[in-house]
């Protein structure tokens, strides 16, 4: 069976200057093949300035690859092409609900993706965005109200309701939980994971803490100055690191997962 996502040879260096003479470059993300199914989670985790956001740009479209390609469902996805992408790639980051534009309404703000990349008339569209709100825990009701008149959480909500209306196959979630309480966070992942079951996602989940990675991945993948040091298994990883990198991360944490 080919995996919903397959990833082959893909990396980014970036050109620091464009002088002739001084053609100075950065690789963020060494050629890095992986796969991921629909209905599970690869976590990324790496310490900062390891390529994990230059790997999700890659992956929604936003940076165009130095080498490799992404295949969804079999087919490779143009790199240029951000508007095929983003109806089936979409990304969730951290401060994703204070981004929102303040001056819509939240039934304008979820509207904007249908009217760029679909034909569903007016109504059809009303109804998906009700329906939408729903499925993140908010109400029909709040289509009438703007941003500022909702919590973080709540706005949180509302961008993974914009990232879902388009019925996507993969989402990637960059550090997206991690400016939220527990409780809150706990909510939320217990959101995504119904939000897998209902609609077959592939999450890639970026994040910091080992925590949420035990609960919420299938597989992991530990990276460093954009280098996979290791993948797989998240049982594997978390109880029995090969990579000292990865014991040192883990050693961090530690304390924290056994007082969570
Ligand atoms: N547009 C860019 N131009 C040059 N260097 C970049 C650019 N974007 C990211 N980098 C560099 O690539 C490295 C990886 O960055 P990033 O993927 O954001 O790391 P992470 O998300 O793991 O913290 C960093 O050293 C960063 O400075
Ligand atoms: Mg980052």
């Amino acid at each position: 069976m080919t995996a919903l996502l397959q990833v082959n040879n893909l990396s980014k260096t970036f050109k620091l200057s464009r002088n002739w003479f001084n053609r100075k470059t950065f690789t963020a993300l060494d050629p890095i093949s992986f796969e991921v199914q629909a209905y599970q989670t690869l976590a990324i985790v790496g310490e900062t300035g390891s390529g994990k956001s230059t790997l999700a740009k890659l992956l929604v479209g936003a940076e165009i690859p130095t080498t490799g390609h992404i295949k969804l469902n079999g087919q490779t996805l143009q790199p240029g092409n951000f508007k095929q992408r983003c109806q089936h790639v979409r990304m969730i980051f951290q401060d994703s609900g204070t981004t929102l534009n303040p001056s819509l309404t939240i039934g304008q703000l979820l509207n904007e993706p249908l009217v760029l990349n679909t034909d569903l008339t007016e109504e059809a569209r009303h109804s998906l965005i009700r329906e939408t709100l729903q499925k993140v825990g908010l109400l029909a009701d709040h289509m009438n109200f703007y941003p500022h008149m909702f919590s973080g959480g709540q706005k949180q909500r509302i961008s993974l309701a914009r990232a879902i209306i388009l019925a996507p196959q993969v989402i990637i979630l960059d550090e997206a939980l991690a400016s939220l309480d527990p409780s809150l966070r706990a909510q939320m992942i217990n959101l995504l994971l119904d939000l897998q079951e209902q609609m077959g996602l592939a999450y890639i989940l970026i994040s910091h803490n080992l925590g949420i990675v035990r609960h919420f991945s299938d597989e992991i993948m530990v990276l460093s100055q954009g280098q996979v040091m290791e993948m797989g298994k998240t049982s594997d990883i978390l109880n029995k690191p090969k990579h000292k990198y990865t014991k040192k991360l883990i050693m961090s944490q530690r304390f924290q997962l056994s007082h969570r």
